[in-house]
């Protein structure tokens, strides 16, 4: 018996070896494990066995079960895997993998920051949940101060806030550092605004601050314009109109010439040649009191941007809600 279970297991193997396709694998598992296969019918001779031998060839024949089982699943395997392989059709296209790319937003706030790095700026981060001290009270705005009506503002508790503006960063950066400063800080910024075409409840501010001995609102005029130039090209012009801001005296706004007419007058900039751009100014010497700088012996000026409103410049976009819409035929063509 032991010697049929050895001469089956080298017949299986030779067979097994000759076989090329999926349909022989079948029928050579029909001729050794089906049911009146060989595997049985030696199983069927074990009748004829005496009862002591039974159980070890029993045991033989069962292991040889198992084997010629996990024979056939292999090379079934590889059949079956050489039977794909060989339907991959190498002249299909390819398939393009999905390449993400940067938010038009966060393209210009890099642009912004990359030009202020240029002239020695660094950038600096604030909280989007401030409290009423940093957005409004050390900004020179006391409560009930009628300047806080300038900003519709959404408020968590009665001191705590959605922040304004990104001003607040410069009271957080003063308390922490000795003039000189030389920041940027760019962020998030929210507002009670109902959304059209050129307002959102949200949207973005860079933040400047220059402070040191002798900076005079010359420099500041200076900076903008420098920054006009880089971002949107030397023939755009720049103008300062007074205005009042708590924080700044005196404060200006300030506007680029509008780079679609570039003067002349359209849709855009409302027919003015101009767009504005945000406020500026030089620090009101009442912040320096919050974060005790010495107005005596020290100047500085700041500024306001809107990225928001930079972008749709710089890109001719005509509905800020397009930012914030994730619409991803906007998107891409950025
Ligand atoms: N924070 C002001 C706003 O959001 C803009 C602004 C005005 C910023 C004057 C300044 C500044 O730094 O000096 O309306």
């Amino acid at each position: 018996m032991l010697d049929l279970i050895e001469k089956l297991k080298e017949k299986f193997k030779s067979d097994l070896s000759q076989i090329k396709s999926l349909p022989e694998v079948d029928k050579l598992k029909i001729q050794y494990m089906g049911r009146k296969g060989e595997v049985a019918d030696l199983f069927d001779r074990m009748k004829d066995l005496a009862p002591d031998e039974r159980p070890q060839i029993g045991k033989y024949l069962n292991e040889l079960k198992s084997y010629l089982n996990t024979e056939t699943e292999n090379l079934l395997f590889r059949l079956q895997k050489k039977s794909t392989d060989s339907q991959l059709d190498l002249t299909l296209p390819g398939r393009k993998p999905f390449v993400g790319r940067k938010h038009p937003l966060t393209k210009t706030m890099d642009e912004i920051k990359s030009i202020f790095y240029g002239m020695g700026f660094s950038v600096e981060d604030g909280p989007e949940i401030e409290t009423d001290y940093y957005c409004f009270e050390a900004l020179n705005m006391p409560k009930n101060h009628p300047a806080r009506d300038m900003q519709d503002t959404l408020y968590i508790t009665d001191d705590i806030v959605l922040r304004t503006h990104t001003s607040p960063v410069q009271v957080r950066v003063m308390e922490k550092t000795q003039p000189p400063v030389r920041i940027i800080a760019p962020g998030r910024v929210y507002r009670r605004d109902t959304p059209d075409a050129s307002h959102s409840p949200f949207f973005h501010q860079v933040e400047g601050l220059v402070v040191d001995k002798g900076i005079c609102f010359g420099d500041l005029k200076g900076v903008i314009t420098a920054f006009a130039h880089k971002m949107f090209g030397s023939d755009i012009k720049v103008r300062f109109r007074p205005s009042f801001f708590p924080f700044t005296e005196p404060s200006a706004e300030y506007d680029f010439l509008c780079v679609f007419c570039m003067g002349k007058g359209c849709r855009v900039c409302k027919n003015t040649g101009w767009v504005e751009i945000s406020g500026a100014g030089m620090v009101d010497p009442n912040v320096f009191k919050y974060v005790n700088y010495d107005s005596e012996k020290y100047t500085g000026y700041a500024f306001g941007m809107g990225v928001d409103r930079i972008a749709m410049l710089k890109y001719g976009i005509y509905d800020i809600r397009l930012f914030f819409e994730n619409d991803y035929r906007f998107l891409e063509q950025f």
